[in-house]
Formats: structure tokens, sequence, C-alpha cells
């Protein structure tokens, strides 16, 4: 057999996301694009800032001398400053440019990240409604996921969170505003976390890192104020990317952000550099380092973003879905009328809906829509999800 019995059993435990994704494309070849409503992968449609292409037309025209060389592993240094001025300017913490490492996107922050921190059975705790892909980051590294549960707002239970906190903890991976819940974390929420946390280090004896993972934390909503764990913990690990605020998620750019204040922070900084070269990455695309570097300030419009949740939200709640209102993200994470999941959202498929069932997330009972996509798909799923509130009495 030429694949690894690990990967063979990664591969079966496969994302439910992706194997929407696919079926959703024969069932566009069988009934023509126009007539499926794809509503299950997080790739948004919207075009990147005019900014980013003036800085790639600006960069063809004005190529810089060696810009398609090797440099450093960690990024080039212009590019890891300016990431740190605007996150020192965002959080008033005193980031400067040795604490960023430009990484291939969030997921590759993520690898770099775990890789660094653990040791062959270490576990990372996580909680449900997680993004799938941390089950498979953190196996690839030979960590335990430990899944926690949430509260009824989708907010982390903390009185679970110190019972299970041990020896074998290593780190907590935390994502506001949340995919696939929408749920945007708070300073009070942030605060106790914090305080948890430094508390069962110092029982420990060693630190319990926060990985907080942010590439949504510009996408929110009704003038909700992103809340930043780093300004509650010293012991942050920021893993970020441009995939979702300048919608360049086929670009591969994104970094790690280590407090300045972090405990350990140079060997883990070595330790970023060494897994960024080893694991195969070597660096992130050059050519995006340039580009990005006076776009920090810059989003995608985040109005669009909010009329499409509102639509949505309006017209699936009148049909008697259940679901908390979406603060942040593009996601929406409504109640199934049924308890299994995947038989609902089959009902769904049939009416040419596709979204993703809640156990892809480890939490089955809902479901998850994303919203990123085209008005005439939001629109046009309407009357799918209508028909199948009717069979199942919601309205
Ligand atoms: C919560 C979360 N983290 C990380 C990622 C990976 O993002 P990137 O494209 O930057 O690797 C995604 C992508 O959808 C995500 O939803």
């Amino acid at each position: 057999m030429p694949a690894s019995d690990r990967v063979k059993r990664g591969m079966t435990e496969s994302s439910w996301i992706r194997r929407m994704f696919e079926e959703g494309i024969t069932l566009k070849q069988k009934f023509g694009a126009d007539k499926v409503f794809d509503l299950s992968l997080g790739n948004p449609i919207v075009e990147p800032p005019a900014e980013f292409t003036s800085e790639i037309r600006r960069l063809a025209e004005n190529p810089i001398p060696g810009m398609h060389r090797y440099m450093e592993n960690a990024g080039y240094p212009e590019t890891r400053a300016a990431v740190a001025s605007q996150l020192a300017g965002e959080t008033g913490i005193k980031y400067t440019g040795s604490d960023i490492i430009m990484t291939c996107g969030a997921a590759a922050a993520l690898n770099v990240t775990l890789k660094t921190l653990v040791n062959h059975g270490d576990e990372i705790i996580i909680f449900s409604p997680y993004f799938a892909e941390y089950f498979h980051y953190i196996s690839n590294h030979y960590g335990i996921p430990r899944v926690l549960p949430t509260d009824d707002r989708f907010l982390p239970r903390l009185d679970a969170l110190g019972e299970a906190i041990g020896p074998k903890t290593r780190a907590l991976l935390i994502n506001s505003p949340n995919n696939p819940s929408g749920v945007v974390y708070q300073d009070e929420f942030l605060d106790q976390l914090g305080t948890l946390l430094h508390e069962k280090s110092a029982r420990l004896g060693h630190p319990i890192y926060l990985l907080s993972d942010e590439p949504y934390k510009r996408l929110i909503y009704d003038g909700v104020k992103f809340a930043y764990p780093s300004r509650h913990y010293v012991n942050t690990i920021i893993v970020n990317s441009h995939s979702k605020d300048l919608a360049l998620p086929g670009e591969r750019i994104g970094y790690i952000a280590i407090h300045p204040d972090c405990s350990d922070r140079a060997e883990l900084l070595d330790g970023f550099v060494y897994c960024n070269r080893t694991l195969g990455f070597v660096n992130a695309p050059a050519i995006m380092q340039h580009a990005i570097r006076r776009l920090q300030a810059i989003t995608v419009s985040i109005a669009d973003y909010q009329r499409k949740r509102d639509f949505l939200y309006e017209n699936l709640t009148n049909m008697g879905y259940s679901m908390l209102k979406p603060q942040g993200a593009f996601y929406m994470f409504p109640k199934t009328p049924i308890p299994d999941d995947v038989a609902f959202i089959r009902e769904l498929q049939q009416e040419l809906v596709l979204t993703v069932p809640g156990q892809g997330f480890g939490t089955p009972g809902y479901f998850r829509i994303s919203y990123c996509t085209d008005d005439h798909v939001i629109e046009g799923s309407l009357s799918g999800f209508r028909k199948v509130a009717r069979k199942y009495g919601l309205c």
C-alpha cells in the first residue's frame, strides 16, 4: 500500500467542507452551475482591493533587483517591520520586526508554530465548534487535540478548561471571529482566560501558550471591535493571514507574531525559522511580501459582507431556522431542525443547496453556511431552505 497508515487515516477522516465542495462540482456538471447554490466553502468571491492591484502593477513595472531570489527564512525585514508597526499601532504592544515571521498563510503559520512547540503526545486544547483542519495540523506534529465544549453562546467554557489543563497541556488554540460560529470574543472573556492561563502556568511550572488564529479579525460587523488576546496574556502567539482581509487565499501570505514579552521568545523564534525552512515552505512568497508591505491598513469591503449576512439572517430566521446572529467572519451556524445534521444537509443538497454538517466542526446538530459568495447564489438558495424548513415544520 503506497500511502502511510497515518495519511490513510487522515484521508478517511477527510474534511466535510472539501467533500461538499467536490460533490458540488459534480452537481454543477449535472444540473448546470447556475442551478446549484454552493454555500460550502469559505473561498471569498470578492476581488482584492484596488490598492493590491496597484502594488502588483508597480512591482511589475519597477522590479526590485533580486526580488525573486532566496531570502532570510523569516521573510524580508521591511515587510516584517511593516506588519509589526501595524500590530503595535492596533494593540499598543511594542511589536518590532524581529517578533514577526512571514509564512505561507495562516495554515503554514499554525503548522510552523505547532511543530516548534509540540513534543510527541503533548495536548493542544481546542473548542468545539472548531476549524476542522486544526485536527490534522495538530496530528501532523504528533500532538493530541483535546476538544472542549463551548456554552450556549459558543464561548469557551472556562470551568471545563480549568479542569482539562494538566501537565501534558502545551497550548490552547482559539479563533475569534470564529469559523464556523461567527462569534467574536470580548475583552472581559479574554481577561478571564488570560488570568486562568497565567495561574495554571504558574502551578504547572511551564508556560501554556495561547495560539490566537486571527484571519477574520477585520471582518466584524455592527461596530463590534476586535478584542486582542495578546493584550490579556503575554504568552500569546498570533497566527494570521491576508486570505480573508485582502481576499488573497490563493496567494498564501500570512505571518506569526510572538508577543515581545513571551516566555522563551528567542528560542521559539529560532524554532519558527527552522520549522518554516524544514517543513519545506522555506519562506513566504517573495512577491506577496513586497505587495502587502504597504497594505497593512487596507481591508476588503466589510459593508458588503454585512449586507449579505443581514439578508440571509433575516430570511432564514423568518423561515424558522434558529441561530445566533454572527458578529464576524462570513459564516452562519444554525441549528438543524432534526438531530442528524448529515441527513439534514443531504435534504438541502436534494434542493441543490450545499452546506456543511456541524459534525465537520465537532458539533453535530448544527450546519454551516458560508456567505462569502455571489448575491444570486444566496438569493437562489432561499427557496431550497424554505422547502426543507416546511418539511420539518419550521414555518
Ligand atoms: C479559522 C481558520 N484558520 C486558518 C485558516 C487558514 O487560512 P489561510 O488561507 O491563511 O491558510 C482558515 C481558512 O479558511 C480558517 O478559517
